[in-house]
């Protein structure tokens, strides 16, 4: 069973093949770099030339890095505040006809986890967090994703949480391990003091180093890293796709 999914970044777009038998990539992954500003338009141009340079036709999961509802992109913290309002199935289904499933980029990470990595057969609430330009979040429940929380932006002391907490501060400010800890940490603390899950996973390019941080953190929930690492966006976003029936559009 294969399935392809594409994870827009403020970076990079990356796209490839998936086998949603195992959740691993089948073939190495293309990557090209997201055009700067990244508009709408330039974006869906090379989400189409990655489908197109696998010669896939089937569905195609697209992770947004933002609040996704119903095809229309309603956020857009680390990307062009153009994309705010904007129809994205739309704007992909001109160039990739009558296949395409976007969703938040966490929530994607997430689904991923949930079912193949760090997450999987775990009831209860389980948090995924990912820590990158900026932080993404996937709430579920019983396996059930509630779609579109946006824990990055919740205040900790006075601004938003990812603004200290991603992990482009700890680059950004030339921070050590233990100096970012800290700042997760606090950020964590806030998080539970409005949320009790059972888990968290910390999922981003981190997540590989995560022996230098998580055993930092004196959170009350345990932590784990996340299994899938960069791949997670792109594998849930196949799955998601896969899964999900193909929506009517609310204008018929
Ligand atoms: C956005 C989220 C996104 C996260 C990771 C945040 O700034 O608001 O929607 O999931 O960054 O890209």
């Amino acid at each position: 069973m294969q399935g392809f999914g594409v994870d827009i970044g403020g970076s990079g777009i990356k796209g490839c093949l998936v086998d949603l038998e195992h959740g691993r990539l089948i073939g190495e992954r293309v990557r090209i770099e997201t055009p700067q500003p990244s508009l709408p338009d330039p974006v869906y141009g090379v989400v189409a030339r990655i489908v197109d340079s696998f010669g896939w036709t089937g569905r195609v999961g697209v992770t947004f890095p933002g609040v996704m509802k119903h095809g229309v992109a309603h956020t857009a913290a680390n990307v062009d505040k153009s994309w705010i309002g904007t129809d994205v199935d739309a704007g992909l289904d001109a160039l990739i006809p009558g296949t395409v499933e976007t969703l938040n980029d966490a929530d994607a990470a997430g689904i991923a986890e949930m079912r193949y990595g760090a997450g999987r057969d775990r009831a209860g609430v389980v948090l995924m967090l990912t820590f990158g330009t900026g932080i993404g979040s996937a709430l579920f429940v019983d396996g059930h994703l509630v779609p579109n929380t946006e824990f990055g932006h919740i205040q900790v002391d006075g601004e938003d949480g990812e603004r200290q907490g991603a992990a482009a501060a700890r680059e950004r400010e030339d921070l050590s391990y233990p100096e970012w800890a800290r700042r997760v940490d606090r950020y964590l603390d806030v998080l539970e003091a409005g949320l009790w899950p059972d888990l968290i996973i910390v999922g981003g390019g981190v997540s590989k180093k995560a022996h230098k941080w998580v055993p930092l953190l004196s959170t009350r929930t345990p932590v784990v890293p996340a299994q899938l690492q960069n791949d997670a966006g792109i594998v849930g976003a196949a799955l998601a796709a896969h899964e999900r029936p193909e929506r009517e559009r609310p204008d018929g």
